[in-house]
């Protein structure tokens, strides 16, 4: 096998993903030049900033930007980047606030980016046009049930177009209630582990569960055995999840373990098939292309938290793989819950989403040794040219009973590798320009 190229790091017909993906930082400058300034990026949840004058601060790559909501309700997402000398403006996480003072001379911006405050102004002699040094806004911004995505690509394609049919499965987790909201502010931390890793792994890699998350069989956590199947759905714009649903007779309609009160309301919004298909799905995860992950799933509920012991508690997260390097990410991750759920179930499912998926989540832990160390085993000139073996699965037939416009492959055990084919497939296809 010949060593790839800065063009052919991927071949998805063979299967094959170069180490080099993982650590080159020839191929992290293609990235942060190619890849995530033509992309559709998540900025935040609408729930984030409910009210005019709020603020959080975000990253697009490695981008800072401020994402406000200003006095005429419109959300706006603007380069966190003061326009005299570059200073980050605003440090702190979130806040309510019209202005924003750069804390180094002063210069001082409305939360809709025009310079209103300069000090010593009156020195600059006419040299400087206030008018034209407001912060750099980014130019599109639109939101999918309440999803904030933003791009600096002002001539990209609209973010329903972008999110394609994927937008049929994605419904049956941000489209189903009414409104979502955070179950709090996003859980940050950094980690040596290259992006793509959490987001392969989210979107298409789930024969590591048993391995990795050997725990839960260990400690008789798995409280199922039930036969189930999973959908291996994809679009070609790299977006890449998986709907695991029981097959057990009668259905057991567990709804993800959702409270029953909301049931009408997602019968409301989802068509007959997608509430069909939502009361047997057993868990998704996936990825929506470039770098934002979900995983909708369900954990037990001990007794002293309130419930039942025993009793199936529905979490919904969110999942993003901040670059920071070739070798190096911010971890942000998110809470959701329903808007209309009952008061005690929106603590529940935040405590149950906090245990598995939180900083100090059980699983999170585990994935993210591997991924760290994946970032390590690539770093030297040797191992960084070894091709990596992503061609699991028997060959795929589309799966005729999937009720989704997507292509979709069904596999009775997650034992297939093809949703990472197509990430990389994508990934290497922007990349290549
Ligand atoms: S760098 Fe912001 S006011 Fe000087
Ligand atoms: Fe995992």
């Amino acid at each position: 096998m010949t060593l790839a190229t800065m063009n052919d790091l991927v071949r998805p017909e063979e299967g094959l993903v170069s180490g080099r993906c993982f650590s080159d930082p020839r191929v992290y400058d293609l990235e942060r030049t190619r890849l995530f300034p033509k992309s559709w990026l998540f900025v935040a949840h609408e729930s984030e900033v409910p009210n005019p004058g709020d603020y959080v601060t975000r990253y697009m790559g490695e981008d800072p930007v401020l994402v406000t909501r200003a006095a005429d309700g419109r959300i706006r997402v603007l380069l966190n980047v003061c326009r005299h000398r570059a200073r980050l403006l605003c440090s702190t996480d979130r806040g309510t606030a019209s202005h924003f003072m750069c804390p180094y001379h002063g210069w001082t911006f409305t939360n809709t980016g025009e310079l209103t405050g300069v000090p010593y102004f009156e020195s600059y002699q006419g040299r400087l046009k206030k008018e034209e040094w407001g912060l750099q806004g980014v130019p599109r911004v639109e939101a999918y049930h309440g999803l904030l995505f933003a791009s600096w690509d002002a001539g990209i394609r609209p973010l329903l177009d972008h999110l394609g049919d994927l937008r049929w499965t994605l419904d049956l987790f941000f489209g189903r209630a009414d409104a979502l909201e955070v179950t709090g502010p996003p859980q940050r931390w950094v980690v040596d582990c290259n992006w793509k890793l959490g987001a392969g792994n989210f979107g298409g890699d789930f024969h590591h569960v048993p391995v990795t998350h050997g725990f839960t069989a260990a400690l008789g956590l798995k409280q199922t055995r039930a036969k189930r199947q999973s959908y291996y759905v994809s679009d070609p714009s790299g977006h890449i999840c998986s709907v695991g649903i029981f097959l057990e007779q009668p259905l057991p309609k567990r709804y993800l373990g959702l409270p029953e009160s909301l049931l009408p309301e997602f019968r409301r919004n989802l068509s007959p098939e997608q509430f069909a298909l939502l009361e047997r799905v057993q868990t998704s995860a996936g990825t929506l292309f470039p770098n934002l992950s979900y995983l909708n799933s369900s954990s037990h509920a001990p007794g002293e938290w309130g419930a039942p012991n025993g009793a199936e508690v529905s979490f919904l997260t969110l999942r993003q793989w901040q670059p920071m390097g070739p070798g190096k990410m911010e971890m942000w991750s998110w809470g959701l819950v329903e808007k209309n759920a009952p008061a005690e179930w929106k603590e529940l499912t935040k405590l149950c989403y906090q245990r598995t998926f939180g900083a100090g989540g059980l699983f999170e832990q585990d994935d993210l040794e591997n991924w760290a160390e994946i970032t390590r085993g690539t770093r030297g000139p040797v191992s960084a040219d070894l091709w990596l073996h992503y061609n699991m699965g028997p060959e795929p037939v589309p799966a005729t009973d999937w009720p989704g416009p997507n292509r979709a492959f069904a596999t009775d055990r997650s034992l297939s590798e093809i949703n990472e084919r197509t990430f990389y497939r994508r990934w290497q296809e922007l990349l290549n320009g």
